[in-house]
């Protein structure tokens, strides 16, 4: 698409001559309608590199998929429990028990009552056990015994949550729940209180005296205070044994007001991310390390204290308390397609040994992929729609596409098995738009696989250096327009710096010109807790207990995500300059173009992954009225430049207004990405190409 009319080295004294001339001729030959004044004007040059980008609204593109960025997200670096799921209480069921995983240094130590201590208090002792002889229910089945001796004081325990302590906010309302039965000893009051790490009362409340068996109590605490570091506390006055289980402490205040809620401020940065689609709930995670230790989402939904836990394939333990439902009403909430990920009966390839399910075993894996179309959008009265109507969600979710896999390898068993899956969906719910695994990596093994099951969509991941992401930027643009669409649906250049943003922006204007074939994106992964990190390179958004810190990938995610047209338009961009001083590589000027037709903005993104700035002039051919000026979002910043919770607005995106017209110059910067938005007076055209 480049043209290279302009491209001819010259020395600066040549320069103005030179394009000129240049530009006369593509406007000969390729048809840029330019007032004579503007033709003539030199291209502005002091010897550094300059271009070109010849903008042709006359020649309109192809459509832009409406659902082209989206987030995945995967309970990896504590993204979901300790993470976007708004529970402060770590191993609130007691259900932890040690794991091996070199990438978790805590994963050796997880117990039952790991992150509990026990409170002794006025000659109170007490022993804290774990037991699963008469459990809440069989899924759930560890809970917390405490032996109670002494004649006075009280004893119980304590949860610490995830960093030696609780952040607790003054004026807010925390709901607390328990379950709990005494067997043993005289009946007295529970205790709740938050605390400081001195043990100062923030809030109390008292509960009554647990029965025989178990049962449920709620109450309300809001705390007079802040303090980062309280801890929340269950204790009794009587001797004799208590036993305690599914202990939680939810803030009120989660995204939406949700009940079982999400975290505010980190749901709300992947809503401001305006993600089109939902890819959920891995990743890794979802065949995990082994058949037995896989995501099965019937184990995420119903009552949480229902719910079965499972320790994660990144070395720590899911409560699922996040599951299936919160998925889809996340999804709701915020506007997104969801795209639940399914395992497929097979094993990670990574895994030793691999496992394959057969007979009966795997009917049941295939079973569960179409009982989840019934539990997302059945009538309330079916089997799977009533267990989401017990939940609070009557209303069908309008779930639209399921996947199936995660960068499976290329086996003989997966190339049987998925074709089944394949088949019962279709024939249950041929509604349902498959999205199959195009396997690991760049050169996707199992795409020929997908085209012949006749999925809608192949889900393509890469994880390569920013490098790879500059020269493969015109990777989709001979992709063949026959068979399933694309989803790039993890990728990410392995930093967080400046100079990963800017060459994920230069990819994605490859992808903006072919977003006919490829019709969705999502970076991975999504998000990191501080210190809880087992993917270390590169994630969007990094978080603590507190704050959360945007990267500059994340600002270029936000950029492209918001600033959407519906149909592509053609450039040629030129490069020239630069030879005749100091010479050195011709630099990388990556632009998408494409029109928003209900108002006609055409909508600019120009990535610059080198050193220098580019000087530009923009000509745009075939607009009614070009604006005179134009908003610039600019993310420009030094190539290792990242933020940080020190700095966590270092690189961020900055708003301003430009000169424009149908041509104006504009110096693009180093190590820079933006987007220009101009008006075209072409308000509710409609393309030639339709
Ligand atoms: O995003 C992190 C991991 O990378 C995902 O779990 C997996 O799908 C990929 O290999």
């Amino acid at each position: 698409m480049n043209s290279s009319c302009l491209e001819s080295p010259r020395g600066p004294n040549q320069a103005a001559v030179s394009t000129a001339i240049a530009l006369l001729v593509c406007i000969l030959i390729g048809g840029l309608k330019v007032s004579a004044a503007n033709a003539t004007a030199p291209v502005v040059t002091d010897g550094g590199w300059h271009a070109e980008v010849a903008v042709h609204l006359d020649r309109p593109g192809r459509a832009v998929s409406p659902e082209l960025y989206g987030v995945f997200y995967e309970d990896i670096n504590y993204a979901a429990d300790g993470g976007l799921y708004a529970e402060l209480v770590q191993n609130r069921s007691f259900e932890y028990y040690p794991l091996t995983d070199p990438r978790n240094p805590q994963a050796a130590e997880m117990k039952p009552l790991f992150s509990w201590q026990t409170i002794e208090r006025g000659g109170m002792k007490v022993k804290a056990d774990a037991a699963i002889l008469e459990p809440l229910n069989p899924r759930n089945p560890t809970y917390a015994v405490l032996t109670l001796t002494g004649g006075s004081g009280e004893g119980g325990l304590a949860n610490r949550g995830y960093e030696n302590g609780i952040p607790v906010r003054a004026g807010a309302t925390y709901d607390v729940s328990l379950y709990a039965r005494r067997p043993r000893g005289a009946a007295a009051p529970l205790r709740v209180t938050l605390e400081t790490p001195d043990g100062a009362v923030l809030a109390e409340a008292e509960l009554r005296a647990p029965g025989e068996a178990w049962s449920r109590q709620d109450t309300v605490l809001t705390v007079a205070r802040s303090d980062p570091k309280a801890r929340l506390v269950v204790t009794t006055k009587s001797a004799g044994v208590v036993m305690l289980d599914m202990i939680s402490l939810f803030p009120r205040a989660t995204f939406k007001g949700r009940k079982n809620g999400l975290r505010q401020d980190l749901a709300q940065a992947i809503a401001d991310l305006k993600p089109k689609t939902f890819r959920f709930p891995g990743g890794c995670i979802v065949h995990g390390r082994g058949l037995g230790n896989a995501y099965r989402w019937k184990d995420s939904v119903g009552d949480v204290a229902q719910r079965r836990p499972n320790f994660n394939r990144w070395g720590y333990h899911q409560s699922y308390g996040l599951g299936y439902f919160e998925y889809f009403q996340f999804c709701e909430d915020i506007g997104a397609a969801a795209l639940p990920i399914l395992p497929c009966g097979v094993s990670c390839g990574f895994e030793k040994p691999f496992q394959v399910a057969q007979g009966p075993e795997l009917d049941a894996w295939i079973q569960d992929a179409i009982d989840l179309v019934e539990f997302a959008n059945g009538p309330a009265e079916s089997p799977w729609g009533r267990v989401r109507a017990a939940m609070g969600h009557p209303a069908p979710f309008g779930l639209k596409y399921v996947g199936l896999g995660n960068e499976e390898h290329d086996t003989t068993s997966f190339r049987e098995v998925f074709p089944r899956f394949v088949e019962a969906l279709r024939r249950h719910h041929p509604h349902i738009q498959i999205v199959g695994t195009s396997g690991l990596g760049p050169n996707v093994p199992l795409f020929d696989l997908m085209q012949q099951t006749g999925v809608e969509i192949g889900d393509e991941h890469y994880y390569q250096p920013p490098e790879w992401f500059i020269t493969n930027r015109n990777r989709f643009d001979a992709a063949p327009r026959t068979g399933p669409k694309i989803f790039v649906g993890e990728y990410a250049s392995r930093g967080n710096t400046q100079f990963n943003a800017v060459a994920e922006a230069v990819y994605l204007t490859g992808i903006e010109r072919n977003s006919d074939q490829v019709v969705m994106t999502a970076y991975a992964p999504l998000l990191a807790r501080y210190g809880f990190v087992q993917w270390p390179r590169a994630n969007l958004i990094w978080f603590d207990q507190d704050q959360l810190v945007k990267t500059p990938n994340f600002h270029v995610q936000q950029l492209f995500s918001m600033n959407q047209g519906d149909r592509s338009v053609e450039n040629a961009v030129t490069i020239g300059g630069r030879p005749g001083q100091s010479g050195g590589e011709k630099p990388v000027l990556a632009v998408s173009t494409m029109l928003v037709s209900k108002d006609g903005t055409l909508i600019m993104k120009i990535a610059n992954p080198g050193a220098e700035p580019v000087q530009t002039r923009i000509a745009i051919t075939g607009a009614v009225a070009a604006g005179k000026t134009a908003e610039l979002l600019l993310l420009a910043a030094p190539k290792d430049a990242t933020n940080d919770r020190e700095q966590p607005e270092r690189v961020r995106p900055v708003a301003s207004t430009i000169a424009a017209g149908r041509i104006f110059d504009y110096t693009v910067p180093a190590m820079s990405v933006q987007v220009i938005r101009v008006g075209t007076g072409l308000a509710g055209a409609r393309s030639s190409a339709e």
